[in-house]
């Protein structure tokens, strides 16, 4: 059986599985139900100083499924940061820490552009004991209007700022999450980098509509007659969460060919991946493209937290396929095999041209020379016999 266990920036997980910020880490109740059934850690639900200005409504997600069955492709929410206190949280950090102390506990935190206020979320969070940190820079609703989430995750310079704040109090790891909302995610992941981070996490939902309703005329999910663009997640996503991720692990890592001229530009980061996982096969292709570790969100609210298990085997299973003992072994195995629309074109050429020749019987590599042809073949490759 493969080890599925990694170690990341010093934090020691069973496996890559982590629970990403959202309802499934909404309280210390599931966060240790989500412990009870094996998930190699937890990021909480997003919490920030004052939760009186963080108000929600109902209904606020609407699902997407895959046309005739019942099957859930695509899931937009406009839920916010969570909205109970600061205090309430200090509480279950700590008996969470207390009843689970070698298990990863993660706080996600968000506040406004406020130095002295995202210092003491990260002191007071920190004196509670939580492993690490995961900045929300992402969050595509409701908070931009407050200058939080991804106001400032679109905001290389901003960013920069902030993280230099954070960095500059944290004493535990912290992990920059990015919005896909922006052409060039690599651009704010840097800013973060720059600033001390010692990971990202990528991606947050898509900003999205998720549909008109044809009866009423109006935009779903209606509340009040009235709706606001949401964020897009599940596994309708994923396509756009591997492209994100891989442009991410390029520049943190480079090429991942061995080569060291082809190295990145952060090779000691870390890159937590999100967006669409439901199966174990789904997390290995985000670790060959350089993840880590690897967030489920939507996946939890459909399936359960007993997905984790049928995950583990599941990833467990392809690493014995290919002989994999460890998620180090593959990890960023597939970024060599990714480069330019006229390499392609290169390649495709060069493939006609060489099985051109064999067809001839000419031999192009010193591999296909025959012991019983070999005058044949020499012949063959005879430019003029005069
Ligand atoms: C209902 C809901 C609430 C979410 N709340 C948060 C949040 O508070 N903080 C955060 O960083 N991300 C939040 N997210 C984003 C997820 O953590 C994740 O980045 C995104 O949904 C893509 O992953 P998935 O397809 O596994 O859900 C939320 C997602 C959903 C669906």
């Amino acid at each position: 059986m493969a080890d599925l266990s990694v170690v990341v920036d010093g934090l020691k997980l069973p496996n890559p599985f982590v629970i990403g910020s959202g309802p499934p880490g909404t309280n210390a109740n599931v966060i240790g139900k989500a412990f009870d059934e094996n998930w190699g850690a937890v990021i909480c639900k997003t919490v920030s100083l004052d939760a009186s200005k963080v108000v929600n409504v109902a209904p606020r997600y609407a699902r997407m499924r895959a046309q005739g069955t019942k099957e859930v492709i695509g899931w937009q929410n406009i839920e916010l940061i969570s909205d109970r206190s600061f205090e309430v949280w200090e509480d279950e950090f700590k008996k969470i820490k207390d009843k689970y102390p070698d298990r990863i506990l993660i706080a996600s935190i968000m506040e406004e552009y406020n130095k002295e206020a995202w210092i003491e979320i990260v002191e007071r969070c920190q004196a509670c004991g939580v492993d690490a940190f995961e900045l929300n820079f992402s969050c595509p609703h409701g908070m931009p209007e407050r200058k939080m989430g991804a106001a400032m995750g679109q905001d290389p310079e901003l960013l920069e700022e902030v993280c230099g704040w954070v960095n500059g109090a944290a004493t535990i790891p912290v992990w920059a999450k990015m919005t896909p909302n922006i052409t060039h995610i690599e651009d704010p992941a840097r800013s973060a980098l720059k600033a001390g981070c010692e990971g990202i996490a990528a991606i947050n939902t898509i900003l999205s509509v998720m549909g008109v309703n044809l009866e009423t005329l109006r935009p779903e999910p209606t509340v009040e007659g009235h709706s606001v663009p949401g964020g897009y997640s599940c596994k309708a996503v994923r396509p756009i969460a591997l492209r994100m991720v891989m442009e991410l692990a390029t520049m943190m890592y480079g090429k991942g060919d061995g080569d060291e001229k082809n190295e990145g530009e952060y090779m000691d980061r870390s890159l937590s991946a999100i967006g669409g996982v439901e199966t174990g096969d789904d997390a290995a292709q985000f670790i060959l493209l350089g993840a880590s570790t690897v967030q489920v969100c939507t996946g939890v609210m459909i399936h359960g937290y007993k997905m984790a298990g049928r995950m583990c085997e599941e990833l467990s299973a392809f690493m014995d396929k290919h002989d994999f003992k460890t998620i180090e072994e593959f990890r960023g195995h597939s970024l060599k095999y990714f480069t330019t629309h006229m390499d392609l074109v290169q390649r495709q050429k060069d493939a006609k041209a060489e099985k051109k020749a064999a067809k001839e019987g000419m031999v192009t590599k010193d591999t296909a020379w025959e012991g019983d042809k070999f005058v044949e073949q020499s012949n063959k490759l005879v430019a003029n016999d005069d």
